[in-house]
């Protein structure tokens, strides 16, 4: 099939089950090229599911995903993955420091060819509050918010074409999620981002949001204010 350049990902009739009970239902949606879209809903709504879905780290139950007009099902994972970058709520670890994990993808055979040096991953750490010395930090030893930028950065420093990010700051404190946000208005020049947040920080970065509700897309307008997206979220439009 021929390159579709206008969106990056559609999804057509989507539906996946897990232990017989159906996580989500017949979705439809597509997105455009190097927009952020923002997919909000309730826990336990299917976010996570969705976002694992696109990264291709599961696959559906029925239904089809394309990725820039081709089927995920066409695309080697190792491959489309280092397209399409996922990172988690809780992003991987190893035992070691932080540079150990932060070359984690560099290691892969896929990545090998690639050149990255500290200094790109110091200029990303610094524009949201970590400084050099973070590089030298044990994993087992940084906390909830410092694993959360240190995933961000990893997948930022692969320079993917799309980022998919589950709760990017669901662990920090206001103005740090503000410098997250930043980084990612910067970044979204040159890239597609999916971003799975509950925080009003997204919609000013979001060119569009997606609210999900037990698993269905809800109904509502393709932009929102946040007090459409809060009527949307409770009912009300
Ligand atoms: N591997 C699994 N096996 C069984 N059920 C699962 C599995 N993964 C997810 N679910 C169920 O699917 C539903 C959606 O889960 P998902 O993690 O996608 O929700 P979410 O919207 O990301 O929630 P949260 O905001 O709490 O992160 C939940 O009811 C969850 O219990
Ligand atoms: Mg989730």
């Amino acid at each position: 099939m021929a390159e579709d350049n206008s969106f990056n990902f559609k999804l057509e009739n989507v539906s996946y089950v897990s232990g017989g009970n159906p996580v989500l239902e017949d979705i439809n949606l597509a997105f455009e090229r190097n927009r952020v879209t923002l997919v909000t809903g309730p826990s336990g709504s299917g976010k996570s599911t969705l976002l694992r879905l696109m990264g291709m780290l599961i696959s559906p139950t029925s239904g089809e995903i394309f990725y820039k007009g081709k089927s995920l099902d066409e695309f080697d994972p190792s491959e489309y993955r280092s397209k399409a970058v996922m990172v988690g709520q809780k992003p991987y670890l190893v035992d070691g420091s932080v540079m150990d994990n932060l070359m984690l993808p560099f290691k892969l055979k896929h990545n090998k060819d690639r050149n990255i040096s500290e200094e790109t991953f110091v200029e990303y750490l610094s524009r949201i509050g970590l400084d050099r010395d973070f590089l030298s930090k044990k994993s087992k030893k940084i906390s909830g918010g410092e694993s959360q930028r240190m995933g961000l950065v990893r997948a930022l420093a692969l320079n993917p074409e799309t980022l998919l990010l589950d709760e990017p700051t669901s662990a920090l404190d206001m103005s740090s999620e503000e410098q997250v946000v930043n980084l990612l208005r910067d970044s979204k020049k040159v890239r597609s981002i999916v971003v799975v947040a509950h925080s009003p920080a997204y919609l000013q970065l979001a060119d569009r949001a997606v609210v999900l509700k037990n698993g269905r897309v809800a109904n509502c307008k393709e932009s929102m204010s946040p007090k459409e997206l809060k009527d949307c979220l409770e009912g009300r439009i």
